[in-house]
């Protein structure tokens, strides 16, 4: 891999403690980075690169997947970290952060290739690359990457904005948009479970599946997040980006040798294919949420509007579920149902695939047949669930489930920002969301966006520690069918 100089903003934040450093850690024990990799934390506080180091090692016992017990091994790694002060509106503070990099490049010999990851918030993108671009920082022989986070933008207009003024310091493939779902895994597999299984390829289409049920159920609330949380809601925060692309990731059909091209355009092609949503249809496809107060896992917690911070005539939503569909030759006619919550009864994202019923659908007898399931489940843990019917020996002629069932043994598997980061340093932008899509997406759910704003569409509340609003059942129901594993 070629040397990198990793300029990381925000080198004092959450997420940097959180994810960055523990996956950089781990793609160094696994021998990921380059070999001439330098990293250049950058934050308003002044902090000695020795105190620097010692964050980033406190950061590593916490968060590392891997243990930092050896010290040679944490010596080797930390002596790769220094630490720059740079107030992201400081013109000169660009100018030292600029020097500091050239001199290094020059006493390393390393090529100037220089990765920009901004773990900062949405508000400071514009102002960095505008500084970077005009520092001179960005000018180098080598290449240029810029890493950035969701959200990206707040509706389709100001993530228009947003993504004209990045394109001023970086072309679209110099841009590495993290969306960590992209990161995971078993999101990761998809596209080769599909492309190289005959035996679930031949079955990738509307001919044989009846419906597909993505869900990503999450226990915690708000969190501290109620100033970020109480303006975007579920709608922005999960469904906009990580569902939308584990539905693209799901439904796209690519050729055997693919390529990031193939990818970024297939995903287009899917956005393009769903059928628009128009604003008068938001109450009849979507369900919009909020969490009352409950029990889980016999705990009490209370309603999202007795949340510290939350003003108690909030109408946000924490819950969203949706029906959508692909108006393709390879989907045309399966309900895509997807939801999300907050507050929900257990900690889940998985994607279900229910096929037709032969049977049913001949008039048999099947009273105690099931639909075939395929089950992807991705997050906390990792496995595939086929359930097929059987015959049951001890009752003649009566069918019994059979599950197949295989879960990727836990503290193997590679966290999601190890991927992305390892794929941003190789310049593979495969995982990772282009333009297109996510103008797109943003299109989607912008009628969506304008009803809630005008409050067209009624706000449902449901117990905490439940699965949603009953509305969210009807929303399947209506269909014939009905959310799988809500027990
Ligand atoms: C983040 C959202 O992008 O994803 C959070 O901002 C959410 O609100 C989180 O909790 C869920 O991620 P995961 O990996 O725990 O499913």
């Amino acid at each position: 891999m070629e040397a990198t100089t990793f300029v990381l903003f925000g080198a004092t934040g959450d997420l940097a403690k959180r994810k960055i450093y523990p996956a950089l850690f781990n793609l160094f024990i696994d021998q990921k980075l380059p070999q001439f990799f330098s990293v250049i934390g950058l934050g308003r506080r002044e902090l000695s690169n020795k105190a620097f180091q010692s964050n980033v090692e406190q950061s590593l016992h916490m968060f590392s997947r891997r243990e930092a017990t050896d010290p040679i091994i944490v010596e080797q790694f930390l002596s790769a970290f220094r630490y720059s002060v740079l107030d992201v509106g400081h013109k000169e503070d660009y100018q030292t952060l600029l020097q500091l990099i050239e001199q290094q490049e020059q006493e390393l010999q390393v090529a100037p290739n220089r990765m920009f990851y901004l773990s900062v918030g949405p508000e400071f993108f514009e102002t960095i690359t505008a500084n970077i671009h005009e520092s001179g920082l960005g000018s180098t022989d080598g290449w240029r990457r810029l890493v950035i986070e969701k959200p990206f933008g707040h509706d389709l207009q100001s993530a228009r904005e947003l993504n004209k003024n990045l394109s001023k310091a970086f072309t679209e493939d110099e841009i590495f948009r993290i969306d960590h779902y992209l990161g995971k895994p078993m999101v990761q597999k998809l596209e080769v479970l599909q492309k190289s299984n005959p035996v679930l390829k031949a079955l990738w289409d509307n001919r044989y599946i009846a419906n597909v049920q993505i869900t990503a159920n999450e226990i915690v609330g708000v969190e501290e997040r109620a100033g970020y949380y109480d303006h975007v809601g579920a709608v922005r925060d999960m469904f906009q980006n990580h569902m939308l692309q584990l539905l693209m990731m799901l439904t796209i059909h690519l050729p055997n040798n693919s390529t990031v091209d193939n990818v970024r355009y297939k995903k287009k092609l899917v956005m393009d294919s769903l059928e628009a949503l128009r604003k008068e249809d938001v109450g009849s496809h979507v369900i919009r949420g909020q969490y009352a107060a409950g029990t889980i896992q016999g705990e009490p917690v209370v309603g999202y509007t007795s949340e510290p911070n939350i003003a108690a005539t909030s109408r946000n939503d924490t819950f969203i579920a949706a029906k959508l569909q692909i108006d393709d030759y390879f989907w045309r006619g399966v309900p895509f149902y997807i939801r999300t919550g907050k507050r929900m009864k257990d900690k889940s994202t998985r994607i279900v695939i229910e096929f037709k019923e032969p049977l049913k659908q001949s008039g048999a007898n099947d009273d105690n047949a099931l639909p075939n399931l395929l089950v992807f489940e991705i997050s906390p843990n990792e496995g595939i669930v086929l359930q097929l019917n059987s015959r049951d020996p001890l009752h003649k002629g009566e069918f019994k489930p059979l599950n197949i069932d295989f879960h990727e043994s836990q503290g193997n598997v590679p966290e999601a920002y190890e991927n992305l980061i390892c794929d941003a340093l190789q310049g593979d932008s495969t995982f990772f969301a282009h333009w297109d899509e996510v103008e797109l997406s943003w299109q989607w759910v912008q009628p969506i966006l304008e009803a809630y704003e005008e409050n067209t569409v009624p706000l449902h509340l449901y117990e905490a520690g439940t699965y949603g609003p009953l509305e969210s059942d009807e929303l399947l129901k209506q269909d014939g069918y009905h959310w799988w594993f809500d027990e």
